[in-house]
């Protein structure tokens, strides 16, 4: 045998033993025979670097190299699923499933729903090549590096099981609960913050910039989804994943086929107490339409797959004391108070802090310091206060009374007509306020400064760097690193990072100022509309009601924004350092008003541009993309197998259909 076939042989050992013990559970060789196969393996592709290969086992273990990401697009865009929560939810999912399959007969699989961070991983010639998160659904974060390490994930997979030359695998990446309590125990050792359930360990693990770091971790993966254009358009995608499973992914755990709304009912009954068995978080089952045939057929809404819903699980709750209520100021100086509870067992983690949201909920609920009270997790990761046992209340316990200063800065705190929320009015000295609009202006959908975090924000602040947003942009690297030659390089790279976020596009700058409730798809829409910062700033209320999508409230958030000195001078600073005041040459070639105040659907199969690029094309020419179809919808933009139900509601509401000729026609593209 040569070298080279000797260390191919090790890997294909190791990889199957990694297979048996990471993904079958059953190891056939004792740990110790493993690691001297894997270091023997280690020696060699040390004396001959010339047979390296980044898909070696040896490579699961990491490196402490530093990363940033590099985001890529998906190839298919990433969908989330429509959520139901009772048995009505499921019935009524089934029977438009049946209507829209008009008689045919079908199955449904029904599977676990994990609560983890979803994942895209791409094998040509059965090796791992890339590895994305799902980002905004259209590009997320190559962490190709990271996923590496994940020993369930194959790095190559099980030769002569007959895998297509190219493909993509979906699935959730986890943190089993035995690695996390083991994590946060570790922590809090540490000292260090704890991590509030296994999806925020996993999602900071994988984000993490050290590959090492996640080896460590001990994350694992189960795949759902398979696609690619090699994939056979009449299988299906229980028997595609039972396919996988031999090329060596762990799939889904207890996928069974159904036939009838009972026969799913039965299976959500049975896996809502039986998931507490298992090892990884469960939030739900996900109900797919089995036929990849049938899937397209039923198609997709603007957001998720009429083909599938996830059915959640209801919420557990618990009883515990509460001690104290405090309180936090954000960004707008919102203030929010927060349960500060005896720690309390849910839903696998340990709580012990839950929002209250604001005074009306806390009047609602009657809070006394000393009540026991009942917390749920809902959706969200932060638990909810839901109720209070006033049978267990004693007469001493004193009612919770809203605070009337900011705890932060003391000012006195005001409450707007028609508004829940309290606010700290003093929105120039407030140091919580001012740290939030830095840290909401350098966030990855705003100017993307990722180098630069809540830590480094606060360290800038505490020393008397910055105290507004264009302030980042005088930063020195000798301010940034406090003149030590130790932190020079980290300080160039923020430095860097800055400087180069002038050339984030203007509607991007636009969300980024952080006018209130201007999120990010209105100052998309405003960026479109007005073209330029100087032309926001002078539109009055009537001209920003013009722009679809804008009502009172934005309209006059914006001009009472434009309105404040401090303001304009943060925008004439953040200007001089060459920030993006209008939209680009690239963003305004072939802008039209063709289409302005219509609201356009898009449904079926189109031949000369993808639904993207017509939504691109739609927005281009002033118009908006809608999701459904009603009264108010301009035309549906129709390409081939328009879906059955969209048709009919269009037909009755006697909504205009435009074929893809007429489309480009109509926008002076033909
Ligand atoms: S299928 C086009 N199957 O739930 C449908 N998703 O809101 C692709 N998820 O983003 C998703 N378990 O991260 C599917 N068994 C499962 C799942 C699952 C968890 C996640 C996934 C997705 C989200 C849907």
């Amino acid at each position: 045998m040569t070298i080279q076939e000797e260390i191919e042989d090790l890997r294909r050992v190791l990889e199957q033993h990694n297979y048996n013990y990471y993904v079958l559970n059953q190891p056939t060789i004792s740990d110790y025979d493993f690691d001297q196969m894997m270091n023997k393996l280690q020696d060699l592709e040390t004396f001959y670097p010339q047979y390296a290969d980044p898909n070696s086992p040896t490579q699961r273990v990491g490196s402490d190299l530093n990363q940033s990401f590099k985001t890529v697009p998906h190839k298919y865009p990433m969908l989330s699923l429509a959520n139901t929560y009772n048995e009505g939810d499921v019935r009524e999912f089934y029977e438009r499933v049946r209507q829209g399959l008009e008689g045919e007969d079908f199955d449904i699989c029904c599977e676990m729903k994990y609560d983890g961070l979803s994942i895209s991983l791409t094998y040509v010639d059965g090796a791992l090549v890339q590895a994305v998160t799902r980002g905004d659904g259209v590009q997320g974060d190559d962490v190709t590096a990271n996923v590496r390490t994940i020993k369930s994930i194959p790095l190559r997979l099980r030769e002569g099981s007959g895998y297509p030359h190219e493909f993509e695998i979906r699935g959730e990446i986890l943190m089993p609960w035995t690695s996390f309590e083991a994590l946060n125990e570790e922590r809090e050792r540490k000292e260090e913050p704890l991590f509030a359930n296994p999806r925020n360990a996993a999602s900071g693990t994988l984000k993490s910039q050290k590959s090492e770091l996640v080896a460590s971790r001990k994350l694992d993966a189960y795949l759902y989804y398979l696609l690619g254009d090699e994939i056979p358009a009449d299988g299906y995608h229980y028997e595609n994943l039972q396919m996988a499973q031999q090329w060596g992914f762990k799939i889904s755990q207890g996928m069974r086929k159904c036939k009838s709304v009972e026969e799913i009912l039965e299976y959500i009954d049975y896996w809502d107490k039986e998931r507490k068995n298992l090892p990884v978080a469960t939030d739900g089952i996900v109900l797919k339409v089995n036929s990849l045939r049938q899937q397209r057929h039923l198609g997709y809404t603007a957001k998720s797959p009429r083909w599938a819903i996830a059915y959640k699980f209801k919420a557990e709750r618990a009883c515990t004391r509460l001690n104290e209520v405090t309180y936090q100021v954000g960004r707008t100086g919102a203030v929010t108070p927060v349960a500060n509870m005896n720690p309390v067992q849910l839903a696998g983690t340990q709580v012990k802090r839950a929002s209250l949201h604001n005074a009306d909920i806390i009047n609602e609920l009657d809070l006394h310091i000393g009540d026991m009270v009942y917390v749920e997790k809902g959706g969200e990761i932060i638990p909810k206060v839901v109720g209070v046992d006033k049978t267990q209340r004693t007469p001493d316990m004193r009612k919770v009374e809203f605070i009337k200063t900011c705890p932060e800065c003391g000012a006195p705190l005001v409450r707007y007509e028609g508004e829940a929320a309290h606010y700290c009015p003093n929105d120039t000295a407030c140091p919580p306020q001012i740290k939030g609009r830095i840290e909401h202006f350098i966030s990855r959908k705003a100017m993307n400064i990722d180098s630069l975090g809540p830590e480094t924000v606060d360290d800038f602040y505490q020393r008397g760097l910055i105290k507004d947003v264009a302030d980042l942009y005088k930063l020195t690297v000798v301010d940034v690193s406090d003149n030590n030659k130790n932190r020079a390089v980290s300080a160039t790279k923020a430095v860097n990072a800055i400087r180069a976020s002038v050339n984030v596009p203007f509607e991007r700058v636009v969300y980024a100022i952080g006018i209130r409730f201007v999120g990010e798809t209105t100052a998309k829409l405003l960026a479109r509309h007005f073209k330029t910062m100087d032309a926001l700033a002078s539109a009055t209320v009537a001209d920003l009601l013009e722009v679809d999508g804008v009502g009172e409230i934005i309209a006059e958030s914006i001009v009472g924004y434009f309105h404040e000195d401090k303001n304009l001078d943060i925008i004439n600073r953040l200007r001089d350092a060459g920030v993006q005041m209008s939209l680009s040459a690239e963003a305004l070639e072939g802008q039209t008003d063709i289409l302005a105040g219509q609201s356009i659907v898009i449904s079926g199969v189109f031949a000369k541009h993808s639904r993207d690029e017509y939504k691109a094309l739609i927005e281009k020419n002033g118009g908006k993309n809608v999701g459904s179809i009603s009264k108010k919808t301009s035309f549906v933009l129709a390409g081939e197998n328009m879906g059955p139900a969209k048709l009919e509601k269009a037909e009755k509401l006697g909504v205009r259909i435009v074929n893809e000729e007429e489309f480009l026609e109509m926008i002076g593209i033909s």
